[in-house]
């Protein structure tokens, strides 16, 4: 009897394995033809810069982005080393800057002399209307719904200062209505066709520069925060729990919209586990970074002594850019792991369907 039950569970635990590196039965998609993003500076490649150059106008629609200005790594984006790696067609809506809605967490930038455009508010309007044009006689977007896959990574500043961090949101609203406006987005894309989505989860914020522990490297005020205030253990310990609430919201939010409320009938989601991977590149740099340089997770590229004009050096030993953005080599580890999501075989993703 007893043998019998070891027996069971040996098999168990080696079908468990297996079927951990197998591909996900909750995602069915063939291949990817095109991907479409939406989110903030963690994803934008030229819209800031755009608006930036063109006084706060927005890009025409129709827009082709061109990819000139350095992304906020420094280098590419990593959509646009998922679109390098696997031949895939890339729309990129992102916005640096971007909160999820102007109802929550309204930011005001006095070089656009508007507030940040959103994701809700900007962003997916923009894709609906741009998933209607036809331009020389071609449809401006190529996105079969069986082809394309649309991801979402958005929070870093609706999370920050400026923002719920400093209580400074539009009274009445809260970190819920946050996450309710991820999944109010992506109800736009779905009835426009999408089917396949990728929610990426907040990175651990708690481990970058700005919103980190003065123990790990974490620092004071900083032209992205003048005024931060002086007690930064308060500050990253509230980032902490902000950051893995939301994320636990994601986490079983997306199972109970997919399967129990049945909002995205017939679609396949990934909630992907940026916090987790990037979570990891702090703990095991070497498995991620590769510069020539001591491997540095709690500092920063663009670390500059007052005054000094800096070079950067050895960027691909950097886990961080600047004090909020990973850096370009991390990004690129983001984005193969993100291949690996949308091939149905992360270990870095949950699949629902
Ligand atoms: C830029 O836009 C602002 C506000 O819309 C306006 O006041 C200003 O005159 C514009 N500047 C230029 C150079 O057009
Ligand atoms: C349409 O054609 C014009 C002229 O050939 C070209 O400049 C433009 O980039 C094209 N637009 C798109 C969206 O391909
Ligand atoms: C700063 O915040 C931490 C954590 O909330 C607290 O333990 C500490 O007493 C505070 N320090 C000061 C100087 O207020
Ligand atoms: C680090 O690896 C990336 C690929 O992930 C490669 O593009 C880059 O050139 C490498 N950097 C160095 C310094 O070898
Ligand atoms: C990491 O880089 C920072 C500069 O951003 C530097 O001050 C710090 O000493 C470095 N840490 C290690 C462990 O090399
Ligand atoms: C940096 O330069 C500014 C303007 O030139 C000056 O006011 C400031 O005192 C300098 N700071 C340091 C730390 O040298």
């Amino acid at each position: 009897m007893s043998r019998f039950f070891l027996f069971l569970s040996a098999a168990t635990v080696i079908s468990f394995v297996c079927a951990s590196l197998e591909k996900s039965d909750s995602w069915n998609l063939g291949h990817m033809k095109s991907l479409v993003t939406f989110g903030d500076s963690y994803t934008d490649i030229e819209r800031l810069s755009y608006l930036i150059n063109h006084n706060g106008s927005l890009p025409p629609i129709g827009w082709v982005q061109p990819q000139t200005s350095p992304a906020s790594d420094g280098g590419r984006s990593w959509p646009e080393y998922v679109s390098q790696y696997t031949g895939c067609n890339l729309y990129d809506y992102a916005v640096a800057g971007a909160v999820c809605s102007n109802n929550i967490t309204p930011k005001y930038f006095d070089a656009i002399h508007r507030n940040m455009p959103t994701v809700l508010e900007y962003e997916v309007p923009t894709y609906l209307t741009e998933s209607k044009l036809i331009t020389n006689g071609t449809e401006f977007l190529d996105i079969p719904a069986s082809e394309t896959v649309y991801s979402i990574w958005i929070g870093t500043n609706d999370l920050g200062e400026y923002a719920l961090l400093t209580d400074s949101q539009v009274p009445g609203t809260n970190m819920v209505d946050f996450v309710d406006c991820v999944y109010n987005s992506l109800d736009g894309v779905y009835n426009n066709g999408g089917r396949y989505f990728v929610i990426m989860n907040i990175g651990p914020l708690q481990l970058s520069p700005e919103f980190g522990f003065p123990w790990n490297g974490a620092v004071g005020e900083n032209h992205y925060w003048p005024d931060k205030p002086s007690n930064i253990t308060q500050i990253a310990f509230r980032m902490w729990e902000s950051v893995v609430m939301v994320n636990d919201d994601f986490k079983y939010r997306t199972p109970f919209e997919v399967l129990i409320s049945k909002r995205y009938a017939g679609a396949n989601f990934a909630v992907m586990d940026t916090y987790g991977l990037i979570s990891d590149m702090w703990h095991n740099p070497s498995a991620y970074l590769n510069g020539t340089a001591p491997l540095n997770v709690t500092g920063f590229e663009t670390y500059c002594p007052a005054n000094q004009t800096c070079t950067i050096q050895n960027a691909d030993s950097y886990l961080w850019y600047d004090e909020v953005h990973p850096s370009e080599q991390a990004f690129r580890k983001v984005a193969e792991e993100f291949v690996r999501v949308v091939q149905g075989t992360s270990v870095w993703a949950t699949y629902w369907g």
